[in-house]
């Protein structure tokens, strides 16, 4: 007989039945696991334990629990000493290697790609909770944006922002011009057809392919369906975003990068969320 595990409840739903009251004025109210890592105090999983061990203190009382809420402004000391949670938006372009998964664990033991982007990160980005702003499947290269703060994440993965996204695709076969065609106009899967999508040949064996939503396995699932599985794969671009540094590396997007290359505005942000 198979054991049933109990289901683990969501962090957001924990922090939502801790909160009590309306929203604060001019300011959401966060819980303090998550606010620690937006702020770049410590990632969420280590303020977590933090909180538990009795090192975080919130206006000047022991906190023991994660997921309280915490308001703006109040007084937060880890380890007795004052830690602010006004929190810098950092968005960051990273190059992913073929190989790793985009999970939190991998049962592969290959390695994830937050494991590989705290290798390369300096000491003072090492303390944010960096948040993989969509997935790519762990052969799949290219651009995997991270951000800071899980509304930009929100924003991008989100079925109404049909943000673009670039694809470089080897296939088996030489795509016809019927192939195409069908790419561009939208291919019936099992979960309903594809919005139209960009797509042309670079070389013979070669696709660019441009979507705007972001299925499961979509890239793959769409070229099997014309009858040219794909060999390789590889985003370039996401928005206005083109992928500009070599494989395993990363750079911060400036301020301008993000509200024009994705379009992403914290005010127009949408509001509390998981
Ligand atoms: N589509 C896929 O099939 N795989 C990816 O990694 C991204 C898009």
């Amino acid at each position: 007989m198979r054991t049933v595990r109990p289901k683990k409840t969501p962090r957001w739903l924990e922090a939502a039945r801790l909160r009590k009251g309306p929203m604060p004025p001019g300011g959401r109210a966060d819980w303090l696991a998550r606010a620690l890592g937006r702020a770049g105090v410590m990632p969420r999983a280590e303020a977590e334990q933090a909180i538990r061990d009795g090192r975080v203190e919130v206006g000047g009382q022991v906190a023991r629990e994660p997921f309280a809420p915490v308001l703006p402004g109040v007084e937060v000391r880890v380890d007795g000493q004052a830690r602010s949670l006004e929190a810098p938006l950092h968005v960051l372009m990273f190059h992913k290697p073929a190989g790793a998964i985009v999970a939190g664990t991998d049962p592969e033991g290959v390695g994830t790609v937050f494991e590989l982007l705290r290798e390369v990160l300096p000491e003072e980005l090492r303390g944010f909770e960096w948040y993989a702003v969509g997935r790519l499947d762990r052969d799949t290269t290219g651009l995997l944006l991270f951000s800071n703060d899980e509304r930009v994440l929100q924003y991008a993965t989100s079925p109404e922002t049909h943000l673009p996204k670039r694809y470089v695709v080897q296939v088996s076969g030489r795509p016809s011009k019927a192939a195409l065609w069908r790419l561009r106009e939208g291919v019936v899967l099992e979960d309903g057809p594809t919005r139209p999508a960009g797509a042309r040949l670079r070389a013979l064996d070669q696709v660019e392919l441009v979507l705007t939503e972001g299925r499961h396995h979509q890239v793959k699932r769409m070229l099997a369906a014309v009858g040219y599985p794909v060999r390789t794969l590889h985003r370039e671009a996401v928005g206005s975003l083109v992928l500009d540094v070599p494989t395993g590396h990363w750079r911060l997007l400036s301020e301008a990068e993000v509200a024009e290359g994705l379009g992403f505005k914290l005010a127009a942000a949408p509001g509390e969320g998981g």
